[in-house]
């Protein structure tokens, strides 16, 4: 595998407040573990809170392309695992 995974936790207001101030944990926890197969970074409001705000889907997570709604470290981990195994 040549292309490196990136993992962007969301760090905007929305997602910050439901919870992804507990994610930041992985933007030093997963190189540790990963070391740089696996790119994490914060990023400011992926725009998906005011689409999918009534359903609260907060906070949100996105492993290359897919989004992970609901994030939560246990998430993010199985995603990177799972394209990790590809
Ligand atoms: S604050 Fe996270 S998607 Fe908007």
């Amino acid at each position: 595998m040549d292309k490196k995974i990136s993992v962007k936790v969301c760090l905007g207001t929305t997602c910050f407040v439901m919870g992804s101030s507990n994610l930041q944990e992985l933007i030093e926890t997963v190189p540790r573990k990963y070391g740089d197969q696996v790119e994490v970074t914060g990023v400011p409001c992926l725009g998906l809170c005011s689409i999918d705000w009534e359903f609260s889907k907060a906070p949100y997570v996105k492993v290359d392309d897919e989004v992970i709604k609901e994030a939560t470290v246990e998430k993010v981990l199985s995603a990177i695992e799972a394209k990790i195994r590809k």
